[in-house]
């Protein structure tokens, strides 16, 4: 790995982390910039293959995996596990850390200049590439995602709090601007793809059907939607401005688990959130408490503000 410059602030990132967390900042300003002039010259989007989840690869999803790959080989992480490969390949022999990595989350936004991003997950390594990855959620030493949205922002936990950094574009420099995010307990949204309705399980239908009903209905108040289809914009709204995000298993074939990838996505949210002191489950079981049986296995995700993360498992209780 060759060392870039610091491009982030070490104050509060452990010592041992820091070359691979300025490694993976200093390749989000590169991806930030090729975001920036999408619409200026070869399609972003073009669909280019597919990877091994069945999701049709778009360019920027190999080129951004392509880019962060480059930056940590020969550097401190031993494991680099992929949503665009199929299997987790060694970047480094005597590296430390195992790292999964979405390097562009939120892929059927790209053609449409709205906020997409990146998400990581981070283990201490072991000798092999599924005993470092197939384990306990609990055990990451770090989670974040990096937000291509009007602004380029990290957002990061050691699990010390959930830390957010903008990038400043003029400097080339990610900026501390809130050391212990906090999801706001009381918001009006949710986020789910609701079109999927059909194909609900009772508890879940339950729950969208009582938001749905609005003051007059259980809730006793009126709520709002919101579905960007990008994970980590979703996310970053939650930390914001409060809510919930369901991405629930449903009855379609293949969609048991929902979407999302335990590795690659739910775990780092979860940790990011449960440092945030937001709640994840997979609709009952916290997310931290669950591991991924395969590399790109999925697993229902339903986060956000904690007491209604709880009304859904609640409505999974009453349902049993
Ligand atoms: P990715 O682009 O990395 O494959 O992830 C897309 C995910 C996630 O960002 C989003 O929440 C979800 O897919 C959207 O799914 P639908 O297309 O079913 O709405
Ligand atoms: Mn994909
Ligand atoms: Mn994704
Ligand atoms: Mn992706």
């Amino acid at each position: 790995m060759t060392s870039p410059a610091n491009v982030i602030s070490p104050d509060l990132i452990p010592d041992a982390l820091y070359p691979t967390i300025n490694a993976l900042c200093a390749t989000s300003i590169d991806v930030a910039a090729i975001i920036a002039r999408a619409g200026l010259g070869q399609s972003l989007a073009a669909q280019v293959g597919e990877n091994s989840d069945g999701d049709g690869q778009k360019a920027l999803d190999v080129l951004a995996d392509d880019m962060f790959e480059a930056a940590l080989r020969g550097g401190d992480v031993r494991w680099y596990a992929s949503e665009e490969q199929e299997d987790a390949l060694l970047t480094s022999e005597g590296g430390k850390y195992a790292l999964a990595i979405d390097p562009l989350d939120g892929s059927s936004n790209i053609d449409v200049n709205v906020s997409i991003g990146t998400i990581f997950s981070i283990f201490d390594t072991k000798e092999g590439a599924e005993e470092s990855f197939l384990r306990p959620a609990s055990e990451q030493i770090c989670g974040g995602y990096i937000l291509y949205g009007p602004a380029t922002c990290l957002v990061v936990t050691f699990g010390n709090g959930t830390q957010q950094y903008v990038l400043d574009p003029s400097k080339g420099e990610f900026v501390l601007v809130e050391k212990a995010m906090e999801v706001p307990e009381t918001s009006k949204e949710f986020a789910i793809n609701a079109s999927n309705y059909r194909h609900w399980t009772k508890p879940v239908r339950t729950y969208i059907d009582d938001c749905l009903a609005g003051k007059d209905g259980p809730r006793g108040m009126d709520f709002n939607m919101r579905w960007v289809g990008s994970l980590v914009a979703e996310t970053h709204r939650i930390l914001t401005r409060g809510g919930i995000f369901l991405y629930p298993g449903d009855a379609r074939p293949g969609y048991e688990n929902g979407r999302l990838r335990m590795v690659y996505e739910c775990a780092p949210i979860a940790f990011i959130i449960e440092q945030a002191k937001g709640h994840a489950t997979d609709g009952e079981t916290p997310i931290l408490e669950r591991q991924a049986a395969t590399l790109h296995g999925r697993v229902p995700l339903v986060f956000g503000s904690a007491q209604k993360v709880q009304r859904v498992a609640d409505h999974h209780d009453l349902s049993e």
